[in-house]
């Protein structure tokens, strides 16, 4: 979808020939004499327009609009909350429709923050989003460009082009999300990065199973022992401050396909666990965004990627192993295989000396009956990392809840035959997960985001939440100091043609 912004006023907006005009109205849309308003009024009067945000009023050629359709639609007070239910609606009721145009109209609302901005152009993406890549016959989305009208360019640029940068992000980890295991092996996730490293500040390395074991992931390699699939351990790059600066990591669980090994899961639904590579889904939307919105700041991500299959070779029930940071494993189940993939990736992390370390993960069942779809299970050893991430998932619409990680839930990981087994009972589920990988986080600051709930949706619209990419993104933004203003622009920075992308984004 092509997204264009322009200020329009409200008369202007009455003669714009298009094939829809989306009007998002708050606590209405003020008198003037202007058609729209003056039809607003009367709908509103009348009792067939309420304010309940989403509501809406769907019309076609009518006297004094140049528009083929007009939506009238309530955004409630006009939070970017509000303005997402407002935009769903509204494309929703044009999805039918042969609209291959749209304005949509935000000049109303009485907020008009970067924050409603970025919330209208990723509200419009998500509904226009199709997949289509292992369909014979894809059938596109019909509505191709969408116009965002304002009252003022300048005040609402920063959000717009946040929100495309965004967008981008959340379509790449939706597409690889959504992708089944014998389209998206761990080969071919290697194969995506190495896409995004022809973007500008990105780079990759990738390691094969030979390069694996000279590091000594021997937890790795175990969950990978159990399938022909060789493992791929991915290693991005974006660089966007001056090298010397220390950089965010962030790693992403990349299990392409969970059968649970040995401790075999049950056929039910057993095809969802081809979406237990979200969390690396994550991290290469998240660095597609980077490479598109070219921050001041320095990034790396991890991918450890390999099957989690039963075979002659797959490791059993009381195997023990040896991570790469030298502590032993046993391994109780052999469906707790996400833990025993980012333990080795936690320990490779140490080497970049990292602000802040945030491993994504698709962890844990229990992270789902705790929280639901709502928010991502949050865990931290540090206050002020926790809390930013906290803060950047209100404000992304992303939200996570912080949870608890005492020593009193470590005692069921203890055992007679390890440094420590990789599960505990059926309590607490989540959290004893989180104390497990915590134990090869001691040496920086760690974030865990278990979005096991988050990241799909089940049932008829089955599909990649393309989550945490809003969260991870808002919050890398927010470290970029006001201070720096990165390094010198290399040639690729200076390729890019689009002026308006600030240094320190708003
Ligand atoms: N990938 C699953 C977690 C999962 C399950 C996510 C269902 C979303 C829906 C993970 O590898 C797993 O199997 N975890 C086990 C851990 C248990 C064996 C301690 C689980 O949650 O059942
Ligand atoms: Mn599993
Ligand atoms: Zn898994």
């Amino acid at each position: 979808m092509n997204f264009e912004l322009k200020t329009l006023t409200r008369a202007r907006i009455c003669s714009e020939k298009t094939d829809a005009l989306i009007v998002l109205i708050s606590e209405g849309l003020g008198a003037a004499d202007d058609p729209l308003s003056t039809l607003a009024a009367l709908a509103i009067k009348s009792g067939d327009f309420e304010s309940k945000p989403g509501k809406l009023l769907n019309i076609y050629r009518t006297a004094g609009i140049a528009a083929t359709r007009l939506v009238l639609v309530a955004a409630g007070d006009g939070s970017a909350k509000n303005v997402r239910t407002a935009v769903n609606a509204a494309m929703g009721a044009l999805k039918g429709s042969n609209a291959q145009r749209a304005v949509l109209y935000i000049g109303a609302l009485e907020k008009s923050s970067p924050e409603i901005v970025r919330a209208a152009v990723v509200a419009c993406s998500e509904m226009a989003y199709v997949y289509s890549t292992t369909k014979s016959k894809p059938s596109p989305a019909k509505l191709q460009r969408v116009m965002i009208a304002v009252n003022n360019v300048a005040s609402a640029r920063p959000g717009f082009e946040k929100g495309l940068g965004l967008v981008k992000g959340i379509e790449f980890a939706k597409e690889w999300g959504n992708r089944p295991a014998n389209h998206a092996t761990p080969t071919l996730l290697a194969g995506a990065a190495r896409e995004l490293a022809k973007l500008p500040g990105i780079k990759v390395e990738v390691l094969g199973p030979k390069e694996v074991a000279k590091l000594g992931m021997g937890s790795f390699m175990a969950v990978a022992q159990g399938t022909a699939e060789p493992l791929r351990f991915i290693v991005l790059r974006y660089n966007g401050a001056a090298t010397a600066e220390a950089p965010f990591v962030l790693i992403g669980k990349g299990i392409t396909f969970d059968t649970g090994g040995i401790s075999i899961k049950p056929a039910a639904e057993m095809d969802e666990m081809k979406f237990d590579m979200c969390g690396a889904a994550s991290v290469l939307g998240t660095f597609r965004a980077l490479a598109e919105l070219q921050p001041a700041l320095n990034v790396i991500g991890l991918i450890p990627a390999c099957e989690n299959m039963p075979g002659e070779r797959a490791i059993k029930p009381g195997d023990v192993v040896t991570s790469m940071s030298g502590q032993t494993i046993e391994i109780l189940n052999t469906d707790a295989e996400g833990r025993l993939v980012l333990c080795d990736a936690l320990t490779y992390a140490e080497r970049f000396k990292p602000r802040a370390v945030i491993d994504i993960a698709t962890l844990t069942g229990a992270c789902v009956i705790a929280l639901g779809g709502v928010r991502s299970g949050l865990f931290s050893n540090d206050e002020v990392l926790a809390g930013s991430l906290a803060a950047a998932g209100d404000a992304s619409m992303d939200p996570c809840w912080r949870m608890p990680l005492d020593d009193d839930y470590a005692e069921g990981l203890k055992t007679n035959f390890a440094d420590v087994a990789n599960v505990a009972g059926r309590a607490g589920g989540s959290v004893t997960a989180a104390k497990f990988l915590q134990r090869f986080a001691a040496n920086f600051s760690w974030a865990h985001l278990d979005i096991a709930g988050t990241a799909w949706k089940g049932g008829a619209a089955k599909g990649a939440t393309g989550r945490p990419v809003p969260l991870l993104l808002d919050y890398l933004l927010g470290q970029v100091s006001p201070a720096s203003t990165g390094k010198t622009p290399t040639k690729a920075r200076a390729v890019r043609k689009s002026t308006s992308v600030p240094k320190v984004p708003a």
